[in-house]
């Protein structure tokens, strides 16, 4: 068996195994290519783990292409959760609707309402929840476990590509056809909001496109939290720095 057939079986047999120990599980995707290979082996194996999105309001056209394409692939809606509409009307006749330019706080204040709070209410009574990092994603990502105890939530946290490669994600969606979002063609390797993502050069770090304009320490949303091993939590791209 080939290196990817071996990561391939072990990522089959570990949703398996998720839908089975940690009813009720769900899925957060991006829409983003990782999070459609998941989406392909979950749908394809018929496992009853729910498939939900951080709808923010913000997203590329392309991007919400990707829920069309789902639906007419597979037959299946994947959930959408929206930022609360008063919150945001809130932050936007405050602030502006792209405050998230001028501040670090303004940023997190708009990632806290478009995208945490939403994340809050979609795990709300949920066992497990499964995303689609990779270690090589960045540097900030390359001590992620397959398995997490994620004590922000009060479950456990799966990262089942944690160990697949960048071309692992391509063969895989190459190899089954798997609709994708068209800004992968167009040098967006990662894909968030709209105002807070652009296409890279060739040769930068793949996260580079994302909220540019911060420092890398600065550089989180608040979706993925770590617990270390004395039990306080920090976020995942704040200890990169430090590493
Ligand atoms: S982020 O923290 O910088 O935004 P990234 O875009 O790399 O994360 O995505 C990592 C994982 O976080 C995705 O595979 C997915 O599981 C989850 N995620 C990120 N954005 C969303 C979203 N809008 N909706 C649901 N899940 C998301
Ligand atoms: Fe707001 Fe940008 Fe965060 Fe999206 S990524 S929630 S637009 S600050």
């Amino acid at each position: 068996m080939s290196g990817f057939d071996e990561r391939l079986s072990t990522t089959r047999a570990l949703l398996a195994r998720i839908a089975n120990d940690f009813s009720p599980a769900l899925f957060a995707s991006s829409l983003a290519a990782e999070d459609m290979v998941l989406t392909d082996l979950i749908l394809q194996a018929k496992l009853p783990i729910r498939l939900f999105t951080l709808e923010t309001g913000r997203l590329h056209k392309e991007t919400l292409a990707v829920l069309d394409a789902v639906r007419q692939r597979y037959g299946v809606d994947i959930e959408q959760y929206k930022p609360d509409a008063a919150a945001v009307e809130t932050y936007v006749s405050t602030h502006g609707l792209n405050a998230f330019y001028e501040s670090i706080e303004l940023r997190k204040a708009c990632c806290n309402i478009r995208k945490v709070e939403p994340l809050n209410r979609a795990l709300a009574g949920n066992k497990a929840w499964i995303t689609g990092q990779r270690r090589a994603q960045s540097s900030t990502r390359n001590d992620l476990a397959v398995q997490e105890d994620d004590t922000a939530h009060g479950m456990q946290k799966f990262n089942p590509l944690a160990d697949w490669s960048e071309d692992d994600v391509w063969h895989y969606i190459r190899s089954h056809e798997v609709p994708y979002n068209a800004l992968h063609d167009r040098g967006y390797p990662s894909i968030g909001c709209e105002p807070c993502t652009r296409a890279i050069q060739p040769g930068e770090d793949i996260r580079a496109g994302r909220w540019w304009w911060e420092s890398a320490d600065q550089k989180e949303c608040g979706l993925h939290v770590v617990t270390n091993s004395d039990g306080t939590t920090r976020l995942v791209r704040a200890s990169a720095q430090a590493n």
